[in-house]
């Protein structure tokens, strides 16, 4: 069989259809389309290249206060989902040349602009390559990954205290040394950020500061930053007004602040299993109940699970990321966010909405948030530059809707405000442009490591081993075999210079017990394949002792 024949699909299912306004007949294609098609797939080449399809007037001044461009972007990624099942299970071959996006356009029946963000993805997560001017290539060592984690946890549906943070603050202190292997780090490497830019620009910014500001900038803050964070919203089609933006100190405060905002001690609050360790941390220190939502690794948390939790607990709030979570990289479909808005809306509890992750994507665009669908103010929308653009900046801010007044009374009576030189900078930066083009080259670099993690944990890992294949952010949730405690792997990897963060600090009752989430935000060397290769023989250990 030839790449273009696994690529067509039932013939049965042909029909003539129009290709971007030009009527294209079976496979044959018409005679007289390719030279338009190709010159449109230019200039979309070049657009997604470029990002210039960042068009901030996209959105129209006017609509509702929260719309959404048509979400109908989904057939890539299912065109995208068939072909890397072709690759995985060697139909298509180390080597192989992909059929042209017209070739692919008319065999799977779809548009050449699907065919090409289908490819993009596929390029972004390492399984084909461009050559220059012959075409798409399947990668080497493409198919050699192990399956992916699909189930869905399944937590006790019931509220209890939690006592996490002796195990957190045990296991992060001792992964912080800077000589050890940091797959255990929640940070990528901080040479992934445009530091010395960042420096320019404050040592440029700062002497020019109006003295008022260490004043004005005080409260929700500086207002050019929050105008230029509204408009990063708008060019992804979400009306956020730059008055109901707070800027906060991370977005840990910003998580912090609305959680505080909305519960009292003793009160219970929604988390996924497994959970980011810093939530659960946070619902101790403030006396609070968790109940663990089954969450699955590809669509995030169980919206059925939930919808009882809800009806059954009566909680004050529930604490989610809808968009790459942490541990899993489980990113929720867009009509499962519009549900699970439209579920807390109808049970009037507010949704902290974590999306720091957000703009780590590894396909076409923007995930929206659960923000997106918000008409009601119930979703506390909460993000940073931490992940993306300035670490160490410390600069974070929240969307909180209806509990705006709240928040902001908490902000003045925690912390006054957020660093006025940080936001200063962050502000002049992204006025100056050029945010898009790092992102660009921060999401290429995290994809091509990622593809190296993969391939790495099949090299050297058992093979029931089960990895999560994130579509974005820079981790790896790792279910080992079931026997294998990931306590003792954290234990024995650190004596080998080498952190893991293990599964149990994800867990208010400490499950996961076989899991390891793993950081590909670090270049790929020889020292993480070293490292790969250890804690692969100490899970073999493990699972296997003498
Ligand atoms: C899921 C998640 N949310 C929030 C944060 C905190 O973000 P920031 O550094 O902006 O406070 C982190 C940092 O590790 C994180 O992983």
């Amino acid at each position: 069989m030839t790449v273009s024949e696994v690529m067509a699909p039932d013939p049965r299912t042909r029909s003539i259809r129009t290709i971007n306004g030009l009527r294209a007949s079976g496979p044959a294609g018409p005679a007289a389309a390719p030279q338009l098609i190709w010159c449109f797939l230019v200039r979309l080449d070049l657009l997604l290249r470029t990002g210039r399809h960042h068009n901030p007037w996209r959105a129209i001044p006017g609509r509702p206060a929260f719309f959404l461009p048509k979400a109908a972007m989904k057939r890539y990624e299912a065109l995208a989902e068939a072909i890397a099942e072709s690759i995985r299970s060697g139909v298509l071959r180390p080597g192989d040349r992909m059929p042209s996006v017209r070739q692919a356009s008319i065999s799977r029946e779809v548009s050449p602009s699907t065919v090409f963000q289908a490819y993009y993805l596929l390029e972004a997560r390492g399984l084909i390559r461009a050559r220059d001017r012959s075409g798409y290539y399947v990668t080497a060592g493409s198919q050699a990954l192990l399956p992916e984690a699909q189930q869905a946890s399944l937590p006790e549906p019931e509220s209890a205290p939690v006592a996490v943070s002796e195990r957190v603050f045990e296991v992060l202190e001792s992964t912080a040394e800077r000589d050890v292997v940091p797959l255990g780090s929640a940070f990528p490497s901080p040479h992934l950020f445009p530091l010395q830019r960042l420096a320019r620009v404050m040592a440029a910014t700062v002497p020019r500061l109006d003295p008022w500001s260490s004043v004005d900038d005080l409260g929700p803050g500086n207002a050019r930053l929050r105008r230029q964070i509204a408009l990063r919203y708008l060019t992804d089609g979400l009306h956020v007004r730059t008055e109901d933006i707070v800027v906060t100190n991370g977005a840990l405060e910003a998580l912090n602040l609305c959680l505080g905002a909305v519960t009292r001690p003793g009160d219970a609050v929604v988390v996924e299993s497994p959970a980011f360790y810093a939530a659960l941390q946070a619902l101790e220190r403030n006396g609070l109940h968790a109940i663990e939502v089954p969450t699955h690794p590809r669509e995030g948390v169980d919206l059925a699970a939930l919808a009882q939790v809800l009806e059954r607990h009566r909680p004050k709030a529930c604490w989610l990321m809808t968009n790459f979570q942490n541990p899993l990289g489980s990113l929720m479909p867009d009509a499962k966010k519009r549900d699970l808005v439209a579920l807390v809306t109808r049970h009037q509890v507010p949704l902290i909405e974590d999306d720091v992750y957000g703009e780590l994507y590894f396909g076409a665009r923007r995930p929206v948030p659960a923000k997106a669908y918000d008409s009601e103010g119930w979703v506390m929308h909460c993000a940073s530059f931490s992940k993306c653009l300035a670490p160490g900046y410390r600069i974070g801010w929240t969307v909180p809707g209806r509990f705006g007044r709240a928040v902001t009374r908490l902000k003045l009576s925690t912390s006054l405000g957020a660093s006025i030189p940080a936001q200063a900078t962050l502000a002049a930066y992204l006025e100056k442009g050029g945010y898009d083009k790092h992102l660009r080259q921060l999401r290429h670099a995290l994809s091509v490591q990622q593809n190296a993690m993969l391939q790495s944990v099949a090299r050297h890992f058992p093979e029931d081993t089960r990895t999560t294949r994130p579509d974005g952010g820079y981790f790896l949730w790792v279910e080992l075999p079931p026997h294998v405690r990931a306590l003792d792997i954290h234990r024995y990897a650190l004596s080998h210079g080498i952190s893991v963060a293990p599964g149990p600090i994800f867990s208010a009752r400490g499950d996961y017990g076989h899991c390891l989430r793993l950081n590909y935000g670090h270049a790929w060397d020889a020292r993480s394949e070293a490292a790969m290769a250890t804690l692969g023989r100490l899970v073999r250990a493990f699972r296997d002792p003498a």
